[in-house]
């Protein structure tokens, strides 16, 4: 499953400390290990104030942002901001990223023309919640982060309707293969709908 953990290394990466693997970051490391741990037990703390104190939902790209830059103030001097660098996992590029604001834009119209995908059963709605989970993630507009990031804006969206999504009930290499075919081989996200729509709960 390595191909699906980091993203592959470039050696022209502007986010790395100089002749370094490791991500530039406010926490002063300089070692991959040791920030990600830090950075995940950081960031357990942000989500869980989110909860009760999320960003204006507006569903846009800014809103994203917005939930990327709460996630990651501590940890990243990027956080909220759009990646300035392609990204690759598995030899497979992410959206190249000037493409990211234009991408974006149209797939939260698509949203918002959806009317946020209320008024459905628990079941429908995570259909429609697993596709939209796999069009942001195409569309990865951050250099890291990504997963979080996404997870959050869906769990508001699934709040506007009072439902809740168990994450923890989808397996990362679950989750990350049906985000590899949506992002590859499945524009639909089919196994990602799926995934979504089993894990949809009424609050
Ligand atoms: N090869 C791949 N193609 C598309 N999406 C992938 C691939 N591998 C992993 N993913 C998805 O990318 C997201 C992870 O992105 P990123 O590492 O930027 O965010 P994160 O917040 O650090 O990750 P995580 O979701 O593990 O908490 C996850 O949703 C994961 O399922
Ligand atoms: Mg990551």
């Amino acid at each position: 499953m390595d191909q699906y953990a980091a993203y592959d290394l470039r050696e022209d990466d502007p986010y790395l400390i100089e002749n370094s693997s490791c991500l530039k970051n406010l926490l002063g490391f300089t070692d991959t290990e040791s920030l990600s741990s830090a950075e995940e037990q950081l960031t357990q703390i942000t989500l869980a104030e989110l909860v009760s104190d999320p960003p204006q939902a507006t569903f846009n790209l800014k809103h994203l942002q917005a939930i990327h830059f709460r996630i990651f103030e501590d940890v990243y001097p990027f956080c909220g901001q759009i990646r300035k660098t392609e990204i690759m996992k598995g030899g497979k590029l992410f959206l190249p990223y000037n493409l990211i604001i234009k991408t974006a834009d149209e797939l939260f119209s698509q949203l918002h023309e959806e009317k946020l995908i209320q008024g459905l059963s628990p079941a429908a709605f995570g259909l429609r919640a697993g596709y939209y989970l796999g069009r942001i993630n195409m569309i990865h507009p951050f250099r890291e982060g990504n997963g979080r990031a996404q997870r959050v804006l869906i769990d508001q969206l699934a709040n506007l309707n009072n439902f809740a999504i168990e994450w923890a009930s989808i397996s990362g290499d679950a989750m990350a293969v049906a985000c590899r075919e949506a992002r590859i081989s499945d524009p639909d996200g089919v196994k990602l709908q799926r995934l979504i729509s089993l894990s949809t709960v009424s609050a």
